[in-house]
């Protein structure tokens, strides 16, 4: 099992960071180190220390923050092949992000967590636990 989670995230408004902070949560619940950081703050290294990785995006205009997905980008780099990886983000309407960012963390040899998860709008009651259900990595 995962011993230590990074959970990288981004948000416009505060509802993906609703989520990153239940997902933390249910994380040190379940015993596990976490380091979270706002996406800005964040480096590689911040991952390459990390067993899992959760990465968070709101949905703008059909896509991830550019923020956000240019960080999952220079992970290109990074040795992630077989860490577990999870996508989540809070969205109005479409909801594009976090399945562009499983996608891509895939691509890199990932073991992601399926499905993605995405909360309409605000995060609140069953929405939150289902975040920190998530932040214990149990596939
Ligand atoms: C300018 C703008 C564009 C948006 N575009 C989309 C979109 O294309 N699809 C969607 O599902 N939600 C869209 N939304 C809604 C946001 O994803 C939603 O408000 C979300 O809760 C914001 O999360 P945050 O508080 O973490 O930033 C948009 C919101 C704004 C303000």
């Amino acid at each position: 099992m995962a011993k230590k989670l990074a959970i990288i995230y981004g948000t416009g408004f505060g509802n993906t960071g609703i989520m990153a902070k239940a997902i933390e949560e249910g994380a040190r619940g379940a015993g596990i180190d976490v380091i979270i950081k706002k996406v800005e703050e964040a480096s590689p290294a911040d991952v390459e220390k990390a067993d899992a990785i959760a990465i968070g995006s709101p949905t703008y205009k059909g896509a991830g923050m550019p923020t956000v997905i240019k960080f999952v980008e220079g992970l290109s780099k990074t040795l992630l092949k077989g860490k577990v990886g999870a996508a989540f983000g809070s969205y109005g309407w479409s909801g594009e992000a976090a399945g562009v960012i499983s996608r891509m963390l895939k691509s890199y040899g990932m073991d992601v967590i399926e499905p993605d998860l995405r909360i309409k709008r605000i995060p609140e009651g069953e929405g939150v636990e289902v975040c920190r259900e998530l932040g214990k990595l149990r596939k």
